[in-house]
């Protein structure tokens, strides 16, 4: 296949039962901006059995890392769950994707709403110090049902601010907001219902999202980004594209299909 490479998995971690991450070597040919996506997966009887997924590492690292759900019978998850070091998986030669700095306009604070994998984009765009050169302040908010599945929440919190690139940008200018629906947790609730109550602005100490001062990135389940549509148009808010650059722009968390 020409349009992919063969890549080896460097390290696994999984940190539920149903999600895990793992990161592999990468072709040095392999181009991509931060927030893109590839079709990375497995040859299952010769033939290359691809999702899409969201490349979770920054573009300038030598390595790739992905997270992943476990779906029970799906094609490609019920098999790349095993994959241990050494294996080999399939990593497309093109990225692409919508959620992309370019596709938003200039503005004051950048929200970045994730449920689930959905996180994944955002893990690049957070350690691209141009995500933080851009906007006075970017909110990071991660909701998932369980506290366990908040993944990276300790990179993210205790080594990112001390990253020796991108540090102290991010120190200054991130707010990291994960939220728990389904246990206990400091902050509970979904994203939507927090949005729609001000709950997070409070939280987070930063005025209410508006259409002249705010822009927005999401990504997520179906469902979540439908919701979150709906209060991002209902404020006035337009959707960028890879065309025309907006006021958010919207990418499925493509992971969580099988
Ligand atoms: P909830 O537990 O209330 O369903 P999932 O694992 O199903 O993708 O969900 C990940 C997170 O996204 C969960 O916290 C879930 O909350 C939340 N979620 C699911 N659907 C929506 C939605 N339509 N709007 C906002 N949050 C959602």
């Amino acid at each position: 296949m020409t349009n992919l490479t063969q890549q080896q998995v460097l390290s696994v971690h999984h940190w539920t039962d149903t999600l895990f991450s793992f990161t592999t070597t990468r072709d040095p040919a392999f181009r991509f901006e931060n927030g893109q996506f590839a079709m990375i997966g497995l040859e299952v009887d010769g033939k290359p059995l691809l999702r899409a997924y969201s490349v979770v590492s920054p573009n300038y690292d030598e390595t790739l890392e992905f997270l992943s759900i476990k779906v029970p019978n799906g094609p490609l998850t019920s098999r790349l769950q095993h994959l241990a070091v050494g294996d080999n998986i399939v990593v497309g030669k093109k990225a692409t994707g919508t959620l992309l700095l370019a596709n938003v306009r200039p503005g004051r604070n950048l929200y970045l709403f994730s449920t689930g994998t959905g996180l994944a984009p955002f893990m690049s765009l957070i350690r691209d110090p141009e995500t933080f050169e851009r906007y006075e302040r970017v909110v990071l908010a991660h909701g998932c049902r369980q506290a366990g599945e908040l993944a990276y929440k300790d990179q993210i919190t205790e080594e990112f601010p001390v990253n020796e690139y991108f540090g102290e940008l991010l120190s200054e200018r991130l707010i990291y907001h994960p939220t728990v629906t389904r246990e206990p947790f400091r902050n509970r609730g979904r994203i939507t219902d927090l949005v729609r109550s001000g709950t997070l602005f409070a939280d987070i100490g930063l005025p209410s999202i508006s259409a002249e001062h705010d822009r927005a990135m999401l990504c997520g389940s179906p469902a979540f980004i439908a919701d979150m549509r709906n209060i991002l148009e209902g404020l006035g808010m337009a959707e960028g594209n890879n065309a025309s650059p907006g006021d958010y722009v919207v990418e499925k968390a493509f992971a969580e299909k099988t």
